[in-house]
């Protein structure tokens, strides 16, 4: 029997972050993780090009075999979901910014939800938080574009980041919780934590895992558990081979593991 393949798909590496906690609860599958780097960023992108790019990636997996696919990425999953789901037969699964368990670890505490310009200016998000926050007690929204320029480019370097961050965000509004609403954000969760102190960082990471289990289980896809599968990664299509490139992945799993726990 052939192993279970799950696809990944993100703008760049933010779904790293995720593809890091997925192999983590389930390492017997194998993993195909696409990057869409001729395009990246999707944050400031129309609706049209961000579902075009969207379903060359879903296809692109669909092609290799993937049994389920992960869209890591809240901004395609903001604009693109419901026509991926409806093209494709096999399970995909989204992500959107954890608001909802924001919203009920901190209920009456200022909360900052940050994400793409795309995703703060888009129609899901607005309708999850009016059903998740009274309309007197609505979180703080601002668009990061650019922690996705520089998640992109490998800096991490929090002198850079919390200078970044100071600039747009008003630290003096005290918030208790910062959803971070793009797979690339968790990267700086130690930036975030400089700036604003011992905050609560939630993201959708392991709801969207979580999520992945229950489908595969409810799909009766299976999940072999006793040995490791392999990863195989893509940039816009194109198998990475290239060892530097292979080199900053492997970082960027480890960068995401640290935080994870
Ligand atoms: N990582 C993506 C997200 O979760 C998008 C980043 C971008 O391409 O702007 O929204």
């Amino acid at each position: 029997m052939s192993r279970t393949k799950i696809g990944f798909f993100d703008s760049g590496i933010g779904g790293i972050s995720v593809l890091s906690h997925a192999r983590r609860r389930l390492p017997g599958a194998d993993y195909l993780y696409y990057a869409d780097t001729d395009h990246v960023p999707y944050g400031t992108k129309s609706r049209g090009e961000i579902i075009r790019y969207s379903d060359e990636a879903v296809g692109f997996l669909a092609e290799q075999g993937a049994d389920a696919v992960v869209v890591a990425c809240n901004t395609a999953t903001s604009m693109a979901i419901g026509y991926l789901r409806e093209k494709y037969p096999f399970p995909i699964v989204g992500m959107e910014p954890a608001v909802k368990p924001a919203a009920a670890a901190h209920q009456g505490e200022k909360i900052l939800v940050c994400a793409t310009p795309v995703t703060i200016a888009g129609e899901k998000l607005h309708t999850l938080i009016e059903h998740n926050y009274a309309s007197d007690d609505l979180p703080d929204l601002i668009g990061l574009p650019g922690l996705v320029t520089f998640a992109e480019q490998e800096i991490f370097d929090r002198g850079d980041v919390c200078k970044y961050l100071a600039s747009v965000i008003d630290k003096e509004r005290n918030y208790s919780a910062v959803v971070l609403g793009c797979t690339h954000f968790g990267y700086f969760s130690d930036s975030f934590r400089e700036l604003l102190g011992d905050i609560d960082l939630i993201d959708g990471t392991k709801g969207t895992v979580n999520r992945l289990i229950s489908v595969l289980e409810s799909e009766h896809i299976p999940l072999p558990a006793d040995e490791e599968g392999c990863m195989t990664f893509y940039q816009t299509g194109r198998p990475v081979t290239d060892p530097k490139t292979l080199a900053f992945f492997d970082r960027l799993l480890a960068r995401a593991e640290k935080f994870q726990n």
